[in-house]
């Protein structure tokens, strides 16, 4: 989302044109920037930073940036990175709006992708953009927050709480399929039927149905752990899982050596997409993950759009897999056994 060069376009302007908002008593409020340690190398005051992501929340901390716990702190600049969904945008704006202090500075910047265009359309019909430009790739826009009443904004913030979806399950804009169950996730779960047993992982488990479905399914689960990298993510699923089987893991895909369990069976959608665009290496890393944190007789579970190309990976991490079933778009994959170091050597 945020790119370097139109940050510091930002601070630029923000320096020329409203000093009187640059002081070191000033505070500043970064929403979903992507790239924390960029913000080590500007100009502005007292920087805080939110993002429901972990990775990111966790290096901005490093970087000993604020991290707000709650929405009651006002700054005097906000500097929002506008999503690709146009309702989690909306939200982010509205949260962000109310973030700002009167008298301060609101700014959304944004790649052309992700539709910055529109979002500035739509903020132009009920207040007045003080500046804008066109800058890498992207748009800037900067709103100077003159009353205290949110009006419109107030409606846009129901984007940015969880709500019941067409399913029936919590969810919220900018979650993955947030408006109704995934079609590959039903798939998957047409296959949990009393099969899954012991302590179960959930990677990459967004709201929660594939859990639910198998909390429902499959009575000989001991415990099945949900894990996602998006804070909003897992605040659904406690709200859609009133289990107490059901465990609740904010962590990075690429940090789940820190789980401490061995688990007896994965169960997984794996993402292909991050917020450059297609990554298969990302629903890679979800089976290395499987992988690591699986025991010697455990297995993975699996679905993927027919022509994703996960085979070879799970050939070299796993003893043996097979389809265990498919249609015209998905098929499930299931693994069994990880190959340890000392396996490898073996086959
Ligand atoms: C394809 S969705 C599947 C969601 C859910 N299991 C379902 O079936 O509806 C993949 C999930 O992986 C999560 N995710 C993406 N990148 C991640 C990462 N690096 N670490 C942990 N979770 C990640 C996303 O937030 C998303 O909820």
């Amino acid at each position: 989302m945020g790119s370097f060069k139109r940050l510091q376009y930002i601070c630029k302007t923000l320096e020329t044109y409203y000093t009187e908002l640059i002081s070191p008593k000033a505070s500043t409020l970064f929403i979903n920037y992507v790239e924390a340690r960029d913000l080590k190398n500007i100009n502005l005051p007292n920087i805080g930073y939110l993002s429901p992501l972990k990775k990111q929340q966790y290096e901005a901390k490093e970087l000993g940036f604020e991290i707000p716990n709650n929405d009651k702190k006002k700054y005097e600049i906000v500097i929002t990175s506008i999503p690709k969904s146009r309702e989690e945008a909306l939200g982010q704006v509205a949260r962000a709006y109310k973030n700002t202090k009167f008298g301060g500075v609101l700014v959304l910047e944004g790649n052309k992708r992700n539709g910055i265009g529109s979002i500035i359309k739509i903020l132009s019909k009920i207040v007045q953009i003080d500046y804008q430009t066109s800058k890498a790739h992207g748009k800037i826009a900067i709103i100077k927050v003159v009353s205290r009443r949110i009006g419109t904004f107030s409606t846009w913030l129901d984007f940015s709480m969880p709500s019941k979806n067409k399913d029936g399950f919590f969810s919220m804009p900018g979650l993955f399929s947030y408006k109704n169950i995934d079609p590959a996730s039903q798939f998957l779960s047409l296959s949990f039927n009393d099969n899954l047993n012991g302590n179960v992982i959930d990677l990459g488990s967004g709201w929660g149905f594939l859990s639910s479905k198998l909390l429902k399914n499959c009575r000989n689960v001991k415990s099945v752990t949900l894990l996602d990298h998006d804070q909003r993510a897992l605040e659904c699923a406690k709200t859609n899982i009133n289990n107490p089987k059901a465990k609740f893991k904010w962590a990075d895909i690429n940090e789940t050596t820190a789980l401490g369990i061995k688990f007896d069976n994965a169960i997984c959608n794996p993402p292909f997409h991050n917020n450059k665009g297609k990554n298969i290496e990302l629903g890679k890393s979800f089976i290395k993950a499987a992988h690591n944190n699986l025991k010697s007789r455990g297995s993975l579970l699996l679905v993927a759009n027919i022509q994703l190309p996960y085979e070879n990976t799970i050939r070299n991490l796993f003893h043996n897999f097979q389809i265990h079933s498919e249609n015209k778009y998905f098929k499930i994959i299931l693994a069994n056994k990880p190959k340890r170091k000392y396996d490898h050597a073996l086959v």
